[in-house]
């Protein structure tokens, strides 16, 4: 079987996943795109890309002979350059979250089911080695019915809503931060195969940052949702919270109680997680510190090279054999927008003081 021959669009934060994909033995790197010509200059000299195949415009970089587009351009981007890849007959790895409103959502997976093409949303943390071992659990029931799950990315990005030196607007300035709920509710509803039909939320407001009138800077943003399956969802979501951590500054964490059992990874370290399991442990014994690590540590050591634990690796892989065995892979259209979309409606919430609200639904 041919390689995949596999482009970018975004040549910063997707360089990583296209590293993770130039060690996969069916991918070849072929095209790069970037409104910047000396980003895509220096991405393709580091993947020894003749001049040919490195592309400033989109239209010039689909038709340049690739069959994978991976999309990691500033969300505003994802549904306009997603829908055009695939009626273009690209397969589609993008960025999460999948777009910033429900009808790009929509949009999104009416292109993949009249297309026929395979869109997966990139999110890598879904596939950290914790939340991987989790699902094993979980599926072969061990936690029983899961009725209340917690996630919490609080991650202190100031710097890239606002450029502290020129004072320039960046493209995260006006994103309410919990429209990012991809790596919080992400890995939960990956866990629990369920899917939000209510949500409310709440922020204390911009106390951090009252000269910014923006809702990038909300302090906290707080999700609640109700599940189709019945359980109970939080999500705490920050861009501007003072929590600093010594491995970069952020705190990704997450817990899920089931009547059979429940996990969470550690707050610091975020390795040293909980677990109570009532097929194997006491009552009385109460919960157990296990090792919660993000990297797989039996996994080669390229598998590290992606970032964030193992999770780029595996989502590759994921990724990848979902092309070659022709199976809708986690975070299809379908998904990726019931991902994306209650973090939109959370925050509309939020901004209607509170109120419960319906959240779309997406069938295929
Ligand atoms: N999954 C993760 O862990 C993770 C981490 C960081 C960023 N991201 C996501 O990756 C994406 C990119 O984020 P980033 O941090 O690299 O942003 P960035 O602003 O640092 O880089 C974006 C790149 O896209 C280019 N670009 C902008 N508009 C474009 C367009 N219309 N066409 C082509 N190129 C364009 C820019 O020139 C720049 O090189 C976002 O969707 C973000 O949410 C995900």
């Amino acid at each position: 079987m041919k390689p995949y021959k596999i482009g970018l669009v975004g040549a910063r934060r997707g360089g990583g996943i296209l590293g993770t994909m130039a060690a996969h033995p069916r991918c070849e790197i072929a095209a790069l795109c970037d409104i910047n010509p000396a980003a895509v200059a220096a991405l393709g000299e580091h993947f020894k890309l003749p001049d040919r195949q490195l592309h400033t415009d989109y239209e010039s970089f689909l038709a340049s002979g690739i069959d994978v587009v991976v999309v990691a351009t500033p969300i505003e981007f994802h549904a306009q350059q997603t829908v055009a890849a695939l009626e273009a007959g690209k397969h589609v790895l993008c960025e999460q979250t999948a777009a910033y409103t429900v009808e790009d959502c929509q949009r999104i997976i009416d292109a993949a089911k009249r297309t026929g093409k395979t869109y997966m949303m990139g999110e890598n943390y879904s596939f950290f080695h914790c939340v991987l071992e989790w699902k094993k659990l979980i599926d072969a029931g061990r936690l029983g019915k899961i009725y209340h799950a917690e996630g919490e990315y609080l991650h202190e990005i100031v710097d890239l809503l606002i450029d502290p030196e020129t004072g320039e607007r960046k493209w995260r300035y006006p994103r309410a931060p919990i429209w990012y709920c991809g790596h919080s509710l992400g890995p939960l509803l990956f866990l629990m195969q369920d899917r939000v039909v209510r949500a409310t939320g709440v922020t204390p407001g911009r106390n951090m940052h009252p000269e910014h009138d923006s809702v990038g800077f909300l302090d906290m943003e707080t999700g609640l949702f109700l599940t189709e399956k019945g359980a109970v969802i939080k999500i705490l979501a920050s861009q501007t919270v003072k929590r600093y951590r010594k491995n970069g500054g952020y705190l990704t964490w997450y817990s899920l109680y089931g009547t059979r059992g429940f996990v969470e990874n550690g707050r610091d370290p975020l390795y040293e997680g909980l677990e109570w399991l009532e097929d194997t442990d006491t009552p009385q014994g109460g919960a157990r510190y296990v090792p919660t690590p993000f990297a797989d540590p039996n996994a080669p050591e390229e598998a590290r090279h992606g970032g964030h634990g193992t999770g780029e690796y595996y989502m590759v892989r994921h990724f990848i054999d979902a092309l070659d065995q022709g199976f809708r892979p986690a975070f299809n259209a379908v998904q990726a927008a019931e991902v994306t979309v209650p973090g939109l409606i959370a925050h509309e919430s939020a901004m209607q003081g509170g109120v419960w609200l319906d959240v779309p639904q997406f069938g295929w």
